[in-house]
């Protein structure tokens, strides 16, 4: 991955040539070594969510509608009611590696209802319904990030300082990205931006996988540590946040990595714009607010000692370690999405987005 277009348009989630495995780029590897996972079995899936092995809202959801497919393939009854047990088992199994980033369930729901709205259909004939619609899952993720792209580039100017946290980028989409969608964007119509990319503790995305993409497709990228974002916007440095979302609830509140929440007060501090960039999919209306959003919790062992040569800690020594945070909607100053941008009020500018009365 050695230029712009190389980095826009990585393949880091396919569907093998024969359609019977998930192909995937391993994100726990890189930067420094690019190595591609084959998947073929419903715990390889379940566990290459959970390891982080492939990330990023977008991204976990076109894997789980093409995980699902090929072990719709593998499943050998013939009846419907029998296929579908098994179908529904393999879907409830992987909805359950990760709780936060809605794009799972929903990748996981939209393959299901092809099932269930297609009883009369044969086996067969359901299966080859699963593979054109895990197929448009990814085209339409694709065309949506385009779309955020160009809305995001619509809020800032040439020579900018923005601000990002964890990783929003090709790796955890398709194509350009959401939050780093705009950059790639700008870069392409000759535009420079200065990007201050987070590292993003304890898993080091922004370190890893952000200033990694960045770098590569030739943008000034400067790497900091979390605690270092107040400085740089203090500096003057910093003219707007872009951040992903793994899950946006019906008033705006966005559940996004962890440390995301704390950018957001920082930036209000500031008067910095704070944006939040992600796919309609990442909305879910069922949550009336971010109090609603299940947050992941994961191994105390991932601040302790996951990146270190040595435990930085002693093993008795408690630790907290949320995946995510909430920014309330207060924090956050337009919702940029494939179908146009929200501002508050969020909870009538999404709605009216999705009556498809909103446009930017
Ligand atoms: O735990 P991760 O790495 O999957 O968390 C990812 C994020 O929080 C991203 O910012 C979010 O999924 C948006 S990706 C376009």
């Amino acid at each position: 991955m050695n230029n712009l277009s190389e980095v826009t348009h990585i393949d880091n989630v396919k569907l093998s040539d024969d359609g019977t495995k998930v192909i995937i780029i391993d994100q726990t590897k890189l930067p420094n070594i690019t190595e591609y996972l084959t998947l073929g079995t419903d715990k390889e899936l379940y566990d290459a969510i959970y390891e982080l092995k492939v990330r990023g809202a977008p991204a976990i959801g076109i894997c789980a509608g093409y995980g699902i497919y090929i072990l719709a393939r593998q499943i050998k009854a013939n009846d419907y009611n029998s296929f579908y047990e098994e179908f529904k088992a393999a879907k409830d199994y992987l909805n359950s590696s990760r709780p936060t980033a809605v794009n799972l369930s929903w990748a996981l729901n939209r393959m299901e209802k092809v099932v269930t709205s297609h009883k009369e259909k044969s086996v067969k004939e359901i299966v080859s319904l699963l593979e054109v619609e895990c197929k448009a899952i990814h085209e339409e993720d694709i065309k949506m990030c385009t779309a955020i792209s160009e809305y995001g580039l619509s809020l800032i100017k040439d020579g900018d300082g923005i601000l990002t946290h964890c990783n929003a980028g090709p790796l955890a989409t398709s194509r350009y990205g959401t939050a780093l969608g705009p950059l790639f964007l700008g870069k392409e119509h000759g535009m420079n931006f200065k990007v201050f990319s987070d590292e993003t503790r304890p898993l080091l995305q922004g370190a890893r996988l952000t200033s990694y993409e960045l770098s590569k497709a030739g943008i000034d990228v400067t790497l900091i540590c979390d605690n270092m974002a107040s400085i740089v916007m203090k500096n003057g440095w910093i003219q707007a946040c872009f951040v992903g979302c793994d899950r946006i609830a019906a008033n705006g509140d966005a559940a996004n990595k962890i440390g995301t929440s704390g950018v957001a007060i920082l930036a209000k501090h500031y008067g910095i714009p704070f944006y939040v960039l992600g796919p309609t999919s990442t909305i879910d209306l069922s949550c009336k607010t971010g109090d609603d959003i299940e947050i992941e919790l994961r191994d105390p062992n991932e601040i302790k000692e996951k990146f270190y040569k040595e435990p930085m800690a002693l093993k008795e020594v408690k630790c907290y370690n949320p995946a995510f945070d909430v920014t309330d909607h207060s924090l956050i100053t337009g919702i940029v999405t494939e179908k146009g941008i929200c501002y508050p009020p969020f909870h009538e500018s999404i709605n009216a987005l999705f009556q498809g009365k909103l446009c930017f």
